[in-house]
């Protein structure tokens, strides 16, 4: 199996992506969710940009992720599409957009397709939202699933620990992965459960099996972008792994601005026009 980076500026697909899982290529996921920053992870050879509602936790600072709107998803979407040329670019369909009512649901995703550009939806759940994956579906919209922990419904959950480490709920959790297959989903994402789970999750199911929190045996790994970069310090859960701490360099950069600033250092004479 060879391990490369698919930098290559051709068009990442559903297609591809499944093609990817058939060989052994492991899938690079990360969310962005405005302009500058999407255009930085797409041109770092990213295979797929979630426009994460997410947003509602760290662009917004609201304490979980219900609050997002579809208009909000919208426009975060919208900012991240124009700048991505390579890779394939889901966004979520926000709480209360799709569970319970297909109708709404198919006119949800249309929106997000036609009014930003996307390339698919993500949906959390599974059998309980069969007949909303099934509609957006069947109007060719690709969909992506999210099971395990699903943080729209944290108050159903009560907590943000591991999920599925009992025998009843890890077999939901492989049926309802099946079904998402059988539906017609190109591929899903497994949020903090087992390592042995996911491995068992990606070895039945021929899509690809994004986790997080899911151990190494999945197909692909995603991972939110402020986290990975450390700007939210203080989240740090045991799958995060910090490539950056953004934190330390930023608050450097601010602190210094502010004394350059205060002891008329900046701008100097070459920062000045005559
Ligand atoms: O909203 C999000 O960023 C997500 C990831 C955690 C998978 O759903």
């Amino acid at each position: 199996m060879s391990v490369h980076k698919s930098s290559e500026l051709k068009r990442v697909t559903t297609h591809r992506l499944i093609e990817m899982k058939q060989r052994g290529e492991k899938i690079a996921m990360l969310t962005a969710y405005d302009y500058s920053m999407a255009k930085i992870v797409d041109s770092s050879g990213i295979d797929v940009i979630l426009v994460g509602d997410s947003a509602s936790n760290v662009m917004a600072g609201h304490e979980t992720t219900l609050p997002m709107s579809l208009e909000e998803m919208i426009y975060h979407a919208t900012s991240v599409i124009r700048a991505v040329k390579r890779a394939f670019v889901v966004v979520d369909m926000p709480f209360g957009t799709y569970q319970g009512n297909s109708r709404l649901a198919l006119a949800s995703a249309i929106r997000i397709m036609k009014e930003s550009g996307a390339h698919a939806v993500k949906m959390e759940g599974g059998a309980e939202i069969k007949e909303s994956i099934e509609r957006v579906l069947s109007a060719g919209i690709p969909v992506m699933g999210h099971l395990g922990l699903t943080p729209q419904s944290i108050y159903k959950f009560g907590t943000y620990t591991v999920r599925a480490k009992e025998e009843a709920e890890a077999q939901k959790l492989l049926e309802d992965a099946q079904m998402l297959e059988q539906c017609g989903c190109f591929g899903l994402v497994v949020e903090k459960i087992p390592a042995s789970l996911g491995k068992k999750l990606a070895e039945t199911v021929k899509i690809p099996v994004i986790g997080i929190g899911a151990g190494g045996h999945v197909d692909g790994q995603v991972l939110v972008v402020h986290d990975m970069l450390g700007i939210t310090n203080e989240f740090r859960p045991r799958f995060l792994r910090r490539y950056a701490d953004l934190h330390g360099i930023m608050t450097q950069a601010f602190s210094q601005y502010i004394e350059d600033v205060k002891s008329r250092n900046f701008p100097n004479e070459s920062e000045s026009y005559e």
